[in-house]
């Protein structure tokens, strides 16, 4: 059974940080997306591939662009409703909201019926894969997989580790984190669309006894990711070095333990040295951008540009970070990003945006022969945008073809700094609806 969709589409072929944007983009102002059994059959101008297709239904949104589904690479699934937890920093917000709403997540029904809503929530802003922390309890990485399997959804999740600095209910120790993830892995690892990541929550709240741990059980399931947190706040720098008397930086302690690769996410990165920066892009690891979390947690401004240098390129991928972060929506996420590269005299152009939300995060996490452009045999998770969405936005972007890589590039942005999930208008997981915005808000 054959489906198509047509309208403008927008997919990358290359990183636009390091080739032209035009070589670095597909832009069919009037495209054609055909999806077989979940996956992309042929993807082009619809012109030229409508008589191949003429007894193929067709779904047309005419004045909507078509994307890739976005990749949140560093999210909370448990925090999602302390969102907006006033006047803290990260250590004092930890120990005042973060940690007595993640006690609560050892009550399965409790985490799945979280989970769910999360999930809803991710779809209705476009966002079709994540990268999540659940909590310290097994069951809410169950609790999260049961909701993301039965939506079909590809999601890189695990249980938080836990075993210093933080209230006894949530602690656990080297030995039981290392077996709970074990079971974790054995369970979910590549179980239908999920994926497991090892997820020490940051040096922080580990001894070197699990961090060792975590490293042996990566050296045991060498394909499972690491997630985590590294230098997103002075204070946590300077406990870390406290904690750590002997290693060289922040990175070396969990370098030390075997935990970082190239499948190691290291969320903020906003006070690394260049030797950190120089081991990261050594060991192909990536980092998740979090604007807006950065901000509303006052940890300072991530340097872009060194991360995506020349000489020392590193993997990068954004991250809405809820509930440290203030929004769901990628949308949200890179208007903030652009308004950090401000602050820095830098710039992130529109498209390097989408890039890093769609195909930069896919081949950050190794994923880009499954999710990230619509390249013929991809999973066919998309998004359908409505660049209308709102009147003032009606009022920005009148009603014409964009004939121009600078036309496309004004309307995304306008669509990077007003855009919302009220631009999502539906979201396709492997070719099926999952979620249609009412016409009725
Ligand atoms: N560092 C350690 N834990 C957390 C968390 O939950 N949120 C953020 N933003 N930073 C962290
Ligand atoms: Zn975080």
């Amino acid at each position: 059974m054959l489906k198509a969709y047509r309208a403008a589409f927008l997919d990358f072929i290359a990183d636009p940080f390091y080739t032209t944007e035009s070589e670095s983009i597909r832009y069919f102002p009037d495209g054609l997306l055909v999806i077989k059994d979940g996956k992309v059959e042929a993807f082009g101008d619809y012109e030229a591939l409508k008589d191949e297709y003429i007894n193929t239904p067709i779904t047309a949104y005419p004045g909507m662009l078509i994307t890739p589904g976005f990749i949140d690479m560093h999210v909370h699934f448990p925090q999602i409703e302390m969102i907006a937890s006033y006047g803290e920093q990260l250590l004092e917000w930890l120990n005042k909201y973060t940690f007595p709403t993640e006690g609560k997540f050892n009550d399965q029904n409790y985490a799945q019926q979280m989970a769910g809503f999360f999930l809803d929530e991710l779809l209705k802003n476009g966002t079709t894969t994540a990268v999540v922390l659940a909590t310290v309890f097994p069951q809410s990485v169950d609790a999260f997989f049961e909701e993301s399997s039965k939506r079909n959804l590809r999601m890189v999740a695990g249980k938080v580790l836990m075993d210093r600095n933080a209230p006894d209910y949530l602690k656990d120790t080297a030995k039981s984190s290392y077996e709970q993830s074990k079971e974790l892995i054995e369970k979910w690892h590549n179980n239908g669309r999920s994926l497991y990541a090892i997820t020490p929550r940051f040096s922080v709240t580990s001894t070197p006894e699990q961090l060792e741990a975590a490293g042996k059980l990566l050296a045991e399931y060498p394909d499972v990711y690491v997630h985590t947190h590294l230098s997103e706040n002075r204070a946590e720098v300077d406990f870390v070095k406290e904690l750590f008397p002997d290693s060289k930086n922040y990175l070396d302690t969990y370098d030390h333990a075997g935990l970082v690769g190239e499948r190691s996410i290291f969320a903020h990165c906003i006070h690394l040295s260049e030797q950190e920066f120089e081991r990261l892009s050594e060991t192909k690891a990536i980092i998740a951008f979090c604007p807006t979390s950065n901000l509303f947690l006052g940890s300072g401004l991530f340097n872009i540009n060194q991360a995506k240098s020349s000489d020392y390129p590193v993997k990068v991928g954004l991250g809405t970070d809820v509930g440290g972060g203030t929004s769901l929506s990628m949308l949200q996420t890179m208007n903030e990003a652009y308004k950090v590269t401000q602050m820095r005299q830098q710039k992130l152009s529109p498209l390097q945006a989408f890039f890093l939300a769609t195909l930069g995060g896919a081949k950050a996490l190794c994923l880009e022969d499954k999710i990230g452009n619509f390249d013929v045999g991809k999973e066919a998770d998309f998004i359908v945008i409505n660049p209308r969405s709102t009147s003032l936005m009606a009022l920005r972007n009148p009603e014409e073809v964009l004939n121009t890589l600078e036309e496309l590039s004004e309307r995304l942005f306008t669509l990077v700094i007003m855009g919302d999930d009220r631009a999502i208008q539906s979201t396709y997981i492997m070719g099926e609806l999952a979620y249609e915005k009412s016409l009725i808000c």
